[in-house]
């Protein structure tokens, strides 16, 4: 295993990732918390240290424990990560005039453990840099191996030690072979297997589920997203019939959805599940209601009644099921402090284990959203369940903004959504998109359709790319597509006579339009 500390980086997490996908177990933990007893107890067999926005040459700014250097452990210093390195064992950081930006080239000079079979001396290699501080001076036992224009020590090493340090970021895709130079790193030189596998995590996890709840009894709320559905499948070969599972089925789904879950969890894998529709409960109380957060609390708290209301029925449980993922988990470094604005109330079931004295099973918890994906094919999970895009706990009924939200409207815009849905699959875009969906707008226009006039709503589709939703850009359909799609809306679903596409990236837009 490896550790990463991380010093605050926009893409520490792609580190993390590129380590998993060369078979080797990794975790994140902020420089802020790491002591030498914490490496210790991690145990790992090499450490790299992310990229940050700080300068090592300010009076106060991040360091990893001094300790660390003298723990015999291979360390990969990344950017912020070479230069605090480089600081801590007697170098010299400077801020350069020369900042650079984006793609660099690397003239190879030297051999190193990290290059072998990637890349070869005399060679120029693609790389992407982004830093304004550079090294100035080499601590003791350092020798260059690369360089670029603007960094004469892009690569530094100490092979003696194992200790590498490169001003570039090999973690994301702009530089090609990053990749090979974090397997090198993880294999050739921290010397870890790569044998850490989905199937492996399967059953190690099993065992930590049965160990964890003994013969207590277990409650998931199932939604019929990934993840929920992937804790599900897991702990119920884990401890089969001491799980139940609680679908709440709001009415806010998308077409066919609530059948699908039903029928993969009830009739293929037989887990004892409570289907409540509650829709008529649902709508009732978002009557008459058009503020964007009246409706994500008016469903938080539905959700939570009715859920409690079952669990009750089923005669409680010891444990709650939570599909919590690791990036919900790392501790993200802060360097601004105080809490960040409410841009939306997102919808959970926060509070739910403290009002029922229940303790939560989270066994996802060290897992990325594409590995939940490889963890749920592995489980027998049909691929339309795990490669879904994601769709957010208020369903359809933030797709509805700024109107009444009525059963007939949430029909008119599934109808549409799965149109648009459908000629998505049909092109074969649904994998390469994030997130695609229907927005039934509250504005009627005029239309004329065969001799007469129409009165109707304006349709927005939206589809966006993104890794992690936090940004997105909106997807670049040919024009052929969307009229192709429109026009099959306009003629198959009554309530709708105009169709626009939303342009929009987020930021400064959002994903969902409430
Ligand atoms: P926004 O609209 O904030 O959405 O750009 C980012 C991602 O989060 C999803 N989303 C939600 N997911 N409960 C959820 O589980 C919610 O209340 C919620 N609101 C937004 C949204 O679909 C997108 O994937």
């Amino acid at each position: 295993r490896i550790l990463i500390i991380d010093f605050g980086s926009q893409v520490t997490q792609l580190i993390a990732r590129r380590v998993r996908e060369s078979g080797v177990y990794c975790e994140i933990q902020p420089f802020n918390k790491v002591t030498e007893e914490t490496i210790r107890a991690f145990d790992p067999k090499g450490v790299i240290l992310s990229g940050g926005p700080a300068s090592v040459t300010l009076a106060v700014s991040p360091r990893a424990p001094q300790e660390l250097f003298d723990m015999g452990l291979p360390i990969l210093g990344i950017c912020y990560g070479q230069q605090t390195m480089v600081a801590q064992l007697g170098g010299r950081v400077e801020t350069s005039d020369m900042q650079e930006f984006g793609r660099a080239f690397l003239d190879i000079q030297k051999d190193s453990a990290l290059f072998e079979g990637v890349w070869q001396v005399g060679a120029k290699e693609q790389v992407w840099m982004s830093h304004g501080d550079r090294v100035a001076a080499l601590p003791e036992g350092f020798e260059v191996y690369a360089t670029s224009p603007n960094a004469p020590f892009a690569f530094i090493a100490d092979e003696s030690r194992h200790f590498y340090g490169v001003q570039f970021h090999p973690e994301v895709v702009h530089t090609p072979h990053g990749h090979q130079l974090i397997e090198a790193f993880t294999k050739r030189v921290c010397g870890c297997a790569g044998d850490w596998t989905m199937a492996a995590f399967k059953e190690q996890e099993i065992e930590k589920i049965r160990a964890q709840v003994g013969d207590g009894k277990v409650i998931c709320g199932l939604s019929g997203g990934v993840d929920s559905s992937v804790v599900a499948a897991l702990i119920h070969e884990a401890i089969g019939d001491q799980l139940v599972c609680v679908f709440v089925d709001h009415g806010l789904l998308r077409a066919g959805e609530a059948d699908q879950v039903v029928k993969v969890f009830r009739d293929r894998f037989n887990i004892n599940l409570v289907h409540r529709d509650a829709s008529d409960l649902f709508l009732g109380k978002l009557a008459g209601k058009t503020d964007p957060e009246e409706k994500r609390k008016i469903i938080g708290a539905t959700f939570i009644d009715v859920f409690e209301e079952e669990a009750k029925k089923v005669g409680g449980a010891d444990f709650l099921a939570q599909g919590t993922l690791y990036p919900d988990v790392i501790e993200s470094v802060s360097f601004h402090g105080g809490p960040s604005v409410t841009i939306k109330s997102h919808h959970n079931v926060g509070g739910l284990p403290e009002r029922m004295n229940m303790k939560l099973v989270e066994p996802l918890r060290e897992l990325f959203k594409d590995e939940v994906r490889i963890l749920g094919a592995e489980l027998g999970l049909p691929h339309e369940m795990v490669g879904r895009h994601p769709f957010p706990g208020p369903g359809l009924a933030i797709r509805i903004p700024g109107q009444e939200i009525t059963r007939e409207k949430c029909d008119v815009l599934r109808k549409a959504d799965a149109i648009y849905l459908e000629e998505i699959r049909n092109a074969g875009l649904y994998d390469a998109i994030w997130q695609a969906f229907a927005v039934l707008l509250p504005v009627k226009t005029v239309g004329v359709m065969g001799d007469s006039r129409t009165y109707d709503h304006v349709l927005a589709l939206r589809a966006v790319t993104s890794t992690d939703g936090m940004t997105a850009d909106y997807y670049p359909f040919d024009h052929a597509f969307l009229g192709r799609t429109a026009n099959r809306i306009i003629n198959e679903v009554r309530g709708v006579n105009r169709v626009v596409y939303d342009v929009t990236s987020k930021p400064p837009g959002t994903i969902e339009w409430e």
